[in-house]
Parts: C-alpha cells; sequence; structure tokens
C-alpha cells in the first residue's frame, strides 16, 4: 500500500516547479493536484507535473487524498490561504514570509494549532550543509564569542521581474528586496546568531527607478548576545554575484559563499575540519542573478521533512515559530527606514509598515 503523504499546491507560478520537482523525485512525498487563478498556466503546469487541476482552495481541500497543502501564493495571500487549510484539517507548509504581519502570523500559528496541522516555512536555506556546519560549530562553543554575524547579498534582478506580475511591485503585497528577497539571509543571521536587540536600517532604489520599492538594504543589528552584524542586500547589482555570509568569533572564523564553505579556520582545529572544508560546489547556484536559478534540493530536505514530522508526531524543523523572529527583524527594518531610528525588539506598533 502507497502510505506516502499526497500534496496540493496552490499556485503555479515561479517557485511551485521546485515543490513540483521535490515531490516528483521523492520517494517519500508525492504530488496530487495544485490550483490556480490563471486557468492557462494551471492547465500547463498540471500537464507538466502530471496531477489534478483544481479551480479553487476550496475544491482542493476536499480531496481526501491531500495531507499537505504548500502555500505558494505571493506573499499578502499567505494569511487567508493557511487559515482555510488549517480549517479543513490539512498540514501547513508556507512560503516565506509567512505573512505580512507578526499579528497575522501569530494567529495562524494559533490557528493551525487549534486544527492539530503541522505548520512548516519554506526558509529552505536552513538546511544547506554549509549552513548546519556553521550552526554545529556555533552550537558546540567553536566560535567562542560570538562578535559578528553577517549577510551579503548582492544580486541582480531585471526591470522586466519586477513588471512579471502586480504584485511583484507592490509594498503592500509584499515586494521588496528586504522581505522578498534577503529575507532568507536575515533568516539565516536569526538561526545562526540568535535573537536580536536593535536594528538599523536605510532603504534605497538604486537601479529601478519605474518602481516605488526598496532595491537595496543596508542593515545593522545589534544580536542580543552581545555580537554584531550587518546586512547588505540588493537586486540592483548586475550580473549579481553569490551570496556570503561570515561569522567571526574569538575563537573561529567561517565564510559561507553561496552552498560552499570559502573559509573554515578555528582555533581548535578538529579532525573533520577538512571535510566540511569540501562542503558545497561552486556549480549549484542559488538565485544570484535570475529568480529560477537555483536547485530544488533544499526545497526537497524541506518538503520530506514535513513528512517525517507527520508521520513521527513531531514538529517541523522550521515549524513558523521558529521563524517568527525572522519576520519581526525585517519589519523592524522597514520601520527603521521609514522613521530614520533604531528599532528596539520586540517590535511594537507593526500597523503602519507596510504603508506606501
Ligand atoms: N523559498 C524560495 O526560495 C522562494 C523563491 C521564490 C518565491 N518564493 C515565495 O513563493 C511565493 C510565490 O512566489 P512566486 O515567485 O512563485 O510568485 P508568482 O507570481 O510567480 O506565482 C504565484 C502564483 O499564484 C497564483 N495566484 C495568485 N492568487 C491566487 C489565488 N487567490 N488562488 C490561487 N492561485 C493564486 C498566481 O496566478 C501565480 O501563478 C511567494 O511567497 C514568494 O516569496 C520563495
Amino acid at each position: 500500500m502507497d502510505t506516502k503523504p499526497g500534496f496540493g499546491l496552490l499556485g503555479t507560478g515561479l517557485v511551485a516547479p521546485f515543490h513540483a520537482k521535490s515531490l516528483i523525485n521523492s520517494k517519500k512525498a508525492k504530488l496530487i493536484a495544485a490550483v490556480d487563478i490563471d486557468p492557462k498556466r494551471l492547465k500547463a503546469f498540471c500537464e507538466e507535473y502530471d496531477c489534478r487541476a483544481y479551480a479553487t482552495l476550496e475544491e482542493m481541500l476536499g480531496d481526501d487524498r491531500i495531507s499537505v497543502v504548500n502555500v505558494l501564493t505571493p506573499n499578502h495571500l499567505h494569511f487567508d490561504a493557511v487559515m482555510a487549510c488549517a480549517a479543513a484539517g490539512k498540514h501547513v507548509l508556507v512560503e516565506k514570509p509567512p505573512a505580512m504581519s507578526l499579528k497575522d502570523t501569530d494567529i495562524m500559528i494559533r490557528a493551525c494549532r487549534d486544527h492539530g496541522v503541522k505548520f512548516g516555512v519554506s526558509l529552505q536555506c536552513r538546511v544547506r550543509k554549509a549552513v548546519q556546519a556553521v550552526k554545529r560549530a556555533i552550537d558546540s562553543g567553536r566560535f567562542g564569542r560570538l562578535l559578528h554575524a553577517d549577510a551579503f547579498m548582492k544580486w541582480y534582478r531585471s526591470p522586466d521581474y519586477y513588471h512579471s506580475d502586480a504584485w511583484r511591485s507592490s509594498r503592500r503585497f509584499g515586494a521588496g528586496v528586504t522581505i522578498q528577497h534577503a529575507f532568507h539571509y536575515i533568516d539565516l543571521l536569526y538561526y545562526l546568531a540568535g535573537s536580536v536587540k536593535s536594528v538599523q536600517a536605510q532603504m534605497s532604489n538604486l537601479a529601478h527607478p519605474d518602481v516605488r520599492l526598496e532595491d537595496t538594504l543596508l542593515a545593522f543589528l545589534e544580536f542580543s548576545n552581545g555580537a554584531r552584524g550587518v546586512v547588505e542586500a540588493s537586486t540592483a547589482f548586475w550580473p549579481g554575484t553569490e551570496l556570503r555570509i561570515e561569522i567571526n568569533g574569538t575563537d573561529g572564523n567561517a565564510i559561507i559563499v553561496g552552498e560552499r564553505i570559502e573559509t573554515w579556520k578555528f582555533k581548535d582545529e578538529q579532525p573533520e575540519d577538512e571535510t566540511i572544508r569540501n562542503i558545497g560546489s561552486a556549480e549549484i547556484l542559488t538565485g544570484a542573478s535570475g529568480p529560477a536559478d537555483f536547485a530544488y534540493f533544499d526545497h526537497q530536505a524541506v518538503i520530506e521533512d514535513m513528512v517525517e514530522a507527520i508521520q513521527m508526531q513531531r514538529e517541523p524543523i522550521i515549524a513558523v515559530p521558529l521563524a517568527r523572529g525572522t519576520l519581526e527583524i525585517a519589519l523592524a527594518m522597514y520601520k527603521s527606514a521609514r522613521e530614520n531610528s533604531v528599532i528596539y525588539l520586540p517590535l511594537e506598533n507593526e500597523s503602519n509598515i507596510w504603508d506606501e
């Protein structure tokens, strides 16, 4: 008997093929169906990935073969979709950011808990081998006292990218380099260096004058453990270079470039260090030059973890409550840039963050 949990995809746009390929190539899960408001896109997608097309989420939620819904709609639509899935008793894997506000995120977390469904988020960079190696080294104290945790994302997105759909150029719908692209790397800093005490950010539009969004973020972070950090993130820098994450402690230094460990130096050299230095490959792309320039393996790991979480009755490794802090930092960045001030967390009053 086939016991693989069935998945349904809500949204068949740019990120959906990464989910579909993950499911089709997985021995642990299977793709059952998809929904999109664009019937032509939906038909082409379902033909390509051999799954059932549903015209609405409500219809798909009625399909008993589906245990999990992956919410792949634009950012401002996540909330309603997650609430509907939870009410229908489906587990949910939502794309990042989970929602546009902490208030909505907390409501979704409660709803999933009350309905007894798992609630994970596709912050798939966390599962990369290089990131996991750094995380283990931090948790075991190999860095000594953490001094700096920095992310540099100097990417490029063409003007066409911003005009490919209305939501991609609308603040209220969740566009902008901070919430949309840098979110993954703000998340990595939060995951690796921990909670944040204060945030100071500047946002500008350097190379996309026909959209009213920030394409560049410069932020300074003070972590609760006393470490500092910088986030430089942009989609203005043609042709785009690979992401860099740099961690400095009193006893160690690690640099990740793309998926690869570029620098791995510790005062207490360990036998496994030589293997760790070989993690990653320069050939694996991580999205620097175009929105579809990345591999699906990380999404597959997140999806298969969701399957295991259901089967083992545990939380997903990237459960939404564990990523709430990332959203809080990103929102604080917007508030800081708007008010030209240092924002201390917890974030109070998120009401006007998305105002034009
Ligand atoms: N994890 C990652 O690396 C990654 C990468 C890209 C995008 N994303 C996230 O994935 C989500 C989708 O991004 P995208 O780039 O695929 O967007 P997209 O615009 O390419 O696709 C969204 C799809 O949703 C459909 N849609 C809109 N409203 C709908 C509704 N009410 N019901 C059903 N379908 C609806 C649209 O027609 C479109 O096909 C966003 O949250 C984004 O942040 C994550």
